[in-house]
Formats: C-alpha cells, structure tokens, sequence
C-alpha cells in the first residue's frame, strides 16, 4: 500500500528529540529578532506595539506553532502533499489546501528579501573585522550604511553569497547541515545580546530605552501598526507559511509539541527583547532617530563596537553569529520550495535548491534596487494602504502582514473546527483542562484576534 507519511520512515526523522526544537528555533531566531523587531519598534513609537506583538504572540502566534507543527506531522510529506492527504483523511473541504500552496509561494517570496538584508550581515563582519566602526561617530557610521545602500552591485554581490550560503546547505539534506550549528551558536548568540545589554546599561539612557519599549502609549499606535505587531509575531515564529509544516513532517511521535512550542516562543521573544534593551539605549543615547527604519541596527550597534575595548573582534563575532541565525532561517524558507518540487516536480534535491535557489535570487533583485535605482518606484503605490512601498516593503507587507497572517488563520481554523477532535490532545501532548484550554483559544480566541486586526484594517 501506499506510505501516506513518507517523511515518517525512520531514517529520515531528526537524529534526536532536540534536533526538531533546535531546528525550528533556528528558523525563529533570525533576522526577525534583531533587525526587523527594533526597527518597526521604534517606527511604531514602542510600548503599545511591544505589548500588542506580546498578545499576538502568545494567543495567535503560540496556537497556531502547535497546530501547524501537527499538522505537519500527521500528514508527514511536503505542505502541499500534506494537505493534500489531511484533506482526505479527515474528510474535509479541499480548499483547505490553499494552506499548502499559500505556503510555498510565501516562504520562496521571504527569502528573496531575507537573503538581501542576510547580505548585509556579511557585509557588517568584513566592515567590523576591518576595524572600520573605531572611532567612527553617528554621522560616519550612518554614512557606511547609506553607502552601502546606494551600491546595487555590492548589495546584489553581498545577497548573491548568502542565497549560494544557504542553496548549498539545503542540496546537502535536512539533517546534516541544520542540526549542528545551531546547537552550539545560537547559545552563544544569546550570550552575546546579553553582554550588549550589559554595555548598553552604561550609556546613560537605558532607563529610557526600558520606558519607550514598556509603557504603553497607545496614542502612538495606529491601525496599521497593530496589523504590523500581529504579522510580526507571524513572522518571527515562522508561522502561517509552510515551515514548520515542513519540519513538523520529520517530528518523532514522541516529542511533546505543545512544550515544543511553548520553548521555541519563549526563546525567540526574549532574543527580540534584548535586541531592543541592547539597541534602543543607544539610539537615545547618540539622539539618533528611533522610527529611523531598516538600517537601525546597522547604525547603532557598529556605533558600540567602534567604542568599546575589543570592539572590532566582538562585533566581528556578533555579526557573524547574526549571519548564522539568519541563514538557519533562510534554509527553513527555502525547505517548502524544495520539497515541493522534489515531490511535484520530482525533481532531485540538489536540482530543486540550486533551481528553487537561482528563482529567489532573481526575484531578490528586486529589493536590491528598491534601496536605490527603484527607491521611487512604488508598484502598487496607487492603492491607497500600499501608497509609498517600494518593491521591498510590498514584499515584506504581502508576506508577513498578509500571508502569513491569513494562512496562520486557516491553519487555526483547519485544526480547530475541521479535524476531527479523536486523537487531538496526544497529537499536540496535552491533557483534560489544558487541552479544552487550548481548543478554546485555537477556535475562538486565535481566529477572532486575526479576523478583528484585518477588518479594523479595512475600514
Ligand atoms: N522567523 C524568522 C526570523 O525571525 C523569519 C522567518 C520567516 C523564517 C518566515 C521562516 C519563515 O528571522
Ligand atoms: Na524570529
């Protein structure tokens, strides 16, 4: 008969428990946490956004990493084979398959942003191990990250090395090129953020830093800003997209996923929490502009290393480990492409990395250009909530704002109301009160939330 879970043979399973946590942490971790969360941070005025993206955090974002990790395992193949079989096994509609498909176009779509600012991280170890942040004030420093900017062939050499980075790595297999790394880095990562924490305390301004990050001024929040905190707890879980469907497939029966889950939140919050207490002391502390956008860690932490005593070694290895948490990302976004054609197309896994791999790159030079020959070029720019996006925004809103988002719904809703409830609370690994806790809020509490950010949204 036919193997419904091919992904669920033994030799292809996670080398151990640890290995599916360390995976998809390294897939949470990256880019999100320390470039992304204090830069919109402080372009949506602090405490309210931080608290909203709290919230959705642990009632949107929580639910729908246990339900979609789940779900992956239960169907073990691919997202799109995935929801292919669940739709037939638990005699569902078959439009729940959008799930799949929405999954592969918005993980290849990521990456192809993903990999230009990955890019810029490789450029920032080169800058940092030449020593060329010493001394240097605000002004200088700013004007190495505008120059860098204003280069499209330097940003298109730079996104060119971190796609080949991680093409080579997925045609490699799941298990070898993952597991290893993170084990020992993203530790150390952590180590490191807590250290500039510690630097940053001594600026003078972290009290402020802590007061702009934690109390809630709602009337510097918008609408938009509120879409933007939930499509961010999106995607700084790498949720809604097909990812941890993917790895999920490879998951061993026996890992919890419920406390799973909970680890992976947990951890990648307090990895975008120290970013900010690491970043925003600085910010106001050298009166730099914190709404100053995608460059703001580009400016600030470059601002420490130049500084302090062994600046150059420390943010060479900051940035470094900032490369590796990046790249571990990037490699789950690709993974949805990869075995979409290697199962649809059958097409071999080396062939659909470098083929997958060639297609992102191309599209990514869209945002390179969206930083300067396209700076004023907004595709969309006449429908009204897409006015002033460059190619790079758009990426970005489409996919975290919107895909992620509605496909998070979906996988809520396709857990919560159209599976059958027989074998669900072993499937996730709670029990009793705790299960019918969690149903409640992956039925109600999760689809509500998503459904009411996107309708304040529309009107
Ligand atoms: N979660 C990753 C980060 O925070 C980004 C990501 C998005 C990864 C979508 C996979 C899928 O950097
Ligand atoms: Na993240």
């Amino acid at each position: 008969s036919q193997n419904t879970q091919p992904h669920q043979q033994a030799n292809n399973l996670w080398s151990s428990k640890l290995a599916f946590t360390l995976a998809a942490a390294g897939s949470a971790v990256g880019l999100g946490n320390i470039w992304k969360f204090p830069y919109i941070t402080g372009e949506n005025g602090g405490g309210a956004f931080v608290l909203i993206y709290l919230a959705c955090i642990f009632l949107i974002g929580v639910p729908v990493l246990v339900a979609e990790t789940m779900i992956g395992r239960k169907g073990g193949q691919s997202p799109v084979a995935t929801m292919r079989t669940l739709t037939r096994t638990e005699g569902t509609s078959r439009g729940w398959q959008a799930i799949g498909w929405n999954g592969v176009i918005a993980s290849f779509l990521v990456l192809s942003f993903y990999a230009v600012i990955g890019g810029w991280a490789l450029v920032y170890i080169g800058k940092a191990a030449l020593g060329l942040f010493t001394g240097a004030d605000a002004e200088a420093i700013g004007g190495q990250f505008g120059n860098l900017l204003a280069n499209p062939w330097e940003l298109l050499l730079w996104h060119s090395v971190f796609m080949a980075i991680v093409v080579f790595i997925v045609s490699r297999g799941i298990r070898s090129g993952l597991e290893k790394a993170v084990n020992l880095l993203m530790p150390l990562l952590f180590v490191l953020l807590i250290a500039m924490v510690f630097y940053a305390m001594t600026s003078g301004s972290f009290g402020q830093a802590v007061s702009f990050m934690f109390s809630p001024d709602f009337s510097k929040l918008t609408t938009a800003g509120v879409l933007t905190a939930l499509g961010h707890a999106a995607f700084t879980l790498s949720i809604g997209i097909g990812v941890l469907m993917a790895y999920g497939s490879y998951l061993p029966k026996s890992v919890n996923i419920a406390r799973t889950a909970m680890t992976i939140a947990v951890l990648d919050t307090g990895v975008a929490l120290l970013a900010g207490l690491a970043i925003f002391p600085l910010v106001f502390a050298n009166n730099l502009e914190p709404g100053a956008g995608p460059g703001l860690i580009f400016v600030t932490l470059p601002l420490a290393f130049g500084q302090m005593s062994g600046g150059a070694l420390f943010g060479t290895v900051f940035f470094a480990l900032l490369l590796v948490a990046a790249i571990t990302s990037a490699i789950s976004m690709l993974e949805p492409v990869v075995e979409w054609l290697e199962e649809h197309k059958g097409i071999s896994r080396v062939k659909s990395a470098i083929g997958g791999g060639f297609a992102i790159w191309f599209i990514g030079i869209g945002t390179v250009l969206s930083f300067n020959i396209w700076s004023d070029v907004h595709p969309l720019g006449f429908i009204s909530f897409l006015e002033g996006k460059t190619v790079f925004d758009l990426l970005d809103f489409l996919v975290s704002n919107l895909m992620m988002p509605l496909g998070g719904l979906a996988i809520a809703l396709f857990a919560g109301w159209a599976m059958k409830r027989e074998g669900l609370a072993s499937d996730i690994g709670l029990k009793g009160g705790s299960f019918r806790a969690f149903m409640f809020v992956l039925r109600f509490v999760t689809p509500a939330g998503i459904g009411i950010v996107f309708l304040y949204n529309l009107v």
